[in-house]
């Protein structure tokens, strides 16, 4: 009985202690959690390196190194010549040109652009042109910028205007029978082409489609008229010439042009294909400016200048936002909202994911009853009524989408022809380039492929702008028409480290809903998207693919649904939509679809036409966000994500020759850092010393960057303040440990006065087109 007691006593301490110890632990965990979310949080600043105020008197060796940093800083402001890089606005947006040279009517012994074959390429003769003839026809016939009379405001178009196709101009040179054919092109190719119709040649090409082409004779046309793609591999001047020999002749107009500003847009409709030297719009141009081209006052030079045209547009006729019912999601009024204090994250609907076989046969449908009433109107005197008419008219958008839905809905899943082609290169020449990341047509270069007058360095300045205005214009256009989409994969991963893009990137994803995606290819497909003409002279192609309608996995190729096309260079963003389909979810998502059964909710799992599957939940309520500058949306549950997608890649500081330096918060390449290496006397270390290595810099180590390279100097200068609001943005969005998103942020007002910061500002990097033509070769090493 003692004995029994005793044991039960025994028992009870054990208990006891057990009890005692586990609280205690477990209250000094919760403290230290606790107290990291304290730390984590309490750590938030606003302040920005260029903020730290310093002596003007005291000598640089003198200053404290905070003040160093920025002084440094400072210096990139005031040194405009040493670091012209960090200058961004368009430095020569004057065009000098004598008219004659571009008007119609001259002989063939002194020919002008308008007729001799050779191609004249300026954007800034293009763009002041056209922005000026598209004010005017505004003034006349839509002063109001109302979007009912869209239909009246029409240009014409042709390629050559808009891309630079002056390659072509060492063919287009020669005598006609002496020029390179078809067989040129397929010269050095890997394999023979499967598409042998792709070209025809110039000698061979039938009048009917001279005509097509819409150019006066065939000396203006180069010995390979290229109709298609042939997708063979070939180099890559062959595969550039292909391109821009199918923009000159039979690549499709678009059916409008878009002109972004800060503010709304200004649109005009392509009406049919022609130069601008073979129409009347210079020499309207001029008379509207009484610039006198005949008599004897005979103006021999004038200035074109592209950003006052569009400034005096602006002033004239407003720019037009979009109407409160187009923007269907209020996206548009969530991120312009004035209150700090407003939420800008966007609930999104299950049904933006529902657009199946279903949608596709009602859409079909509402457009056959509209052309059948259509039809009767014109056709039986008794239901002629204008009004009517009008209303129900297709615009040529719809028209376009009407067939593509016709088309996609009787084709079978396994009949899909591959929509996008990609410019196909020979590794040949030390290119190592494959040629995957760019459109075909608009092809022209591969990013890192040394072009003669070009360094390597050139190349990697020119690869970051190319992919930082694309991004900025992608996102400024979808903000302005309401289109709901985010970054996802490689940019999503790249926003987690320092809210930029990765420098050694070449892509960018974004998603947006099934049903979001047939809106866009319904209003905006074949759209020529032109920048802020303020901030530079880029263009971009909205190409939506006809088999976007299908929604279960593609067999092949058609994997992407939409690109929005860098005309200048063929690279692009590749837009996935997601929703349901009939695809059966991969196992990992067995669990959820069990509780959401269990508790009797729908089960809203959405895949892209590839193999990426999300739930509805991780994506909604998107978050407003920045990326290298630019406002975005990001889906909620950003690290789950990015955890089952790259395992190791929110925790690696390396990426091939690149490492991310925390001080700095930017991702430098390892020769930057050999300086400090060096003082170190760190040799031959391995990743994880190096990680230790780059997470201990310091204050002085930054400095030392800094002073040491003008690039890193710049880069910091231009990302600083965008990298430091992401540092605090992390702190809201993701836990302690900087791996689990916090998923609900509804009521925390600070992330919200966080994000009220968010807007688009000045473009992060040069104009393409300043860089590319003017700025690079006046700064040639
Ligand atoms: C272009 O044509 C105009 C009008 O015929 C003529 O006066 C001018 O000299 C020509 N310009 C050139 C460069 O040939
Ligand atoms: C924003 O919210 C905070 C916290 O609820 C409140 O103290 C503050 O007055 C609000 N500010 C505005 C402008 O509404
Ligand atoms: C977009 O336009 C192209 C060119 O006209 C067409 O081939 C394609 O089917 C269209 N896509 C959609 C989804 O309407």
């Amino acid at each position: 009985m003692i004995y029994y007691r005793a044991i039960k006593i025994l028992f009870v301490m054990v208990l006891a202690t057990n009890i005692v110890y586990f609280t205690r632990t477990y209250h000094l965990r919760e403290t230290e959690l606790k107290q990291a979310e304290l730390n984590h949080i309490s750590t938030i600043s606003y302040d920005t390196d260029d903020q730290v105020q310093f002596s003007p008197n005291k000598p640089y060796a003198e200053l404290d190194q905070l003040e160093k940093v920025a002084y440094l800083l400072k210096s990139v402001d005031s040194d405009k010549e040493r670091f012209w890089l960090a200058q961004t606005e368009i430095t020569e947006p004057n065009l000098q040109i004598n008219p004659q040279d571009f008007l119609p009517g001259a002989n063939d012994e002194s020919p002008n652009w308008s007729n001799k074959p050779t191609l004249f390429y300026d954007p800034r003769f293009t763009l002041s042109v056209y922005i000026n003839e598209i004010k005017h026809q505004l003034l006349t016939k839509n002063p109001h910028n109302e979007k009912a009379k869209d239909n009246m405001i029409t240009v014409p178009f042709a390629w050559s205007d808009w891309v630079d196709l002056t390659m072509l101009n060492e063919e287009l040179a020669k005598p006609v029978d002496e020029r390179a054919d078809c067989g040129w092109l397929q010269e050095k190719v890997n394999k023979p082409t499967k598409y042998p119709d792709f070209c025809v040649n110039l000698r061979d090409l039938p009048d009917e489609e001279l005509a097509e082409i819409g150019l006066p004779s065939k000396e203006y046309l180069p010995g390979f008229v290229v109709k298609g793609s042939p997708m063979n591999k070939a180099p890559h001047k062959q595969v550039m010439m292909q391109g821009k020999a199918h923009l000159l002749t039979h690549q499709e107009n678009p059916l409008s042009i878009i002109f972004l500003t800060k503010d709304g847009t200004y649109e005009a409709q392509v009406a049919y294909k022609q130069r601008i030297v073979h129409s009347s719009m210079f020499s309207e141009f001029l008379s509207r400016k009484n610039i006198d081209v005949t008599g004897d006052s005979m103006v021999d030079e004038v200035i074109l200048n592209p950003i006052t045209e569009f400034r005096d547009l602006n002033r004239e006729v407003k720019s037009r936002p979009l109407n409160w019912d187009d923007d269907i999601y209020k996206m548009n009024s969530i991120t312009r909202q004035k209150s700090a204090n407003a939420s800008r994250e966007l609930y999104l609907d299950p049904k933006a994911f529902d657009y199946k076989v279903e949608q596709v046969e009602e859409q079909i449908i509402e457009y056959e009853t509209r052309l059948d009433h259509l039809k009767d109107a014109l056709t039986n005197e008794l239901h002629y009524d204008l009004a009517y008419i009008q209303k129900i008219k297709l615009d040529r958008h719809e028209m376009n989408h009407y067939k593509s839905l016709k088309h996609a809905y009787s084709v079978p899943l396994k009949d899909e022809t591959t929509y996008y082609k990609l410019a196909t290169l020979l590794k040949v020449d030390g290119n190592k380039d494959a040629g995957w990341h760019y459109e075909w047509r608009f092809f022209n270069g591969g990013l890192r492929y040394l072009k003669d007058g070009w360094t390597q360095t050139q190349l990697e300045i020119r690869e970051q702008i190319i992919l930082d205005r694309l991004l900025r214009n992608w996102f400024r256009f979808a903000e302005e028409k309401g289109i709901i989409s985010w970054i996802a994969h490689g940019p999503l991963l790249s926003w987690y480290w320092d809210g930029l893009m990765f420098p050694y990137d070449i892509d960018i994803d974004i998603q947006m809903p099934s049903a979001e995606l047939n809106r866009l290819s319904k209003h905006y497909n074949m759209t020529l998207v032109i920048e802020d003409v303020n901030d530079g002279f880029g263009k971009y192609l909205i190409d939506c693919a006809t088999f976007l309608q299908h929604r279960d996995m593609a067999p092949k190729d058609n994997h992407i649904d939409a690109r929005f096309i860098d005309v200048d260079t063929g690279t692009y963003i590749d837009i996935t939509g997601l929703g349901k389909n009939e695809e059966s979810p991969p196992q990992e998502f067995n669990s959820y679809i069990r509780n959401k059964n269990a508790k009797g909710d729908s089960v809203n799992l959405y895949s892209d036409r590839r193999k990426h599957w999300l739930t509805f939940e991780s994506i909604s309520p998107l978050r407003y966000s920045m990326i290298g500058g630019v406002p975005v949306y990001v889906p909620n549950d950003i690290m789950s994500m990015l955890n089952h997608e790259y395992p190791k890649g929110t925790t690696s500081y390396q990426f091939e020759d690149y490492f991310y330096v925390p001080i700095l918060r930017l991702w430098l390449k390892r020769d930057r850092l050999q300086v400090l290496l060096d003082d170190k006397g760190l040799k031959d270390i391995n990743l994880d010393q190096m990680t230790e290595f780059l997470k201990g810099l310091t204050v002085d180590d930054k400095v030392k960057l800094l002073e040491t390279h003008d690039s890193v100097l710049i880069e910091y200068y231009l990302t600083h303040k965008h990298t430091q609001l992401h540092e605090i943005e992390k702190k809201f969005m993701l836990d302690p440990t900087l791996q689990y998103s916090i998923l609900d942020l509804k009521d925390n007002y600070d992330y919200h006065q966080l994000t009220s910061n968010f807007k688009m500002g000045s473009p992060l990097r040069k104009s393409l087109y300043d860089y590319e033509y003017i700025e690079r070769l006046k700064h040639q090493e």
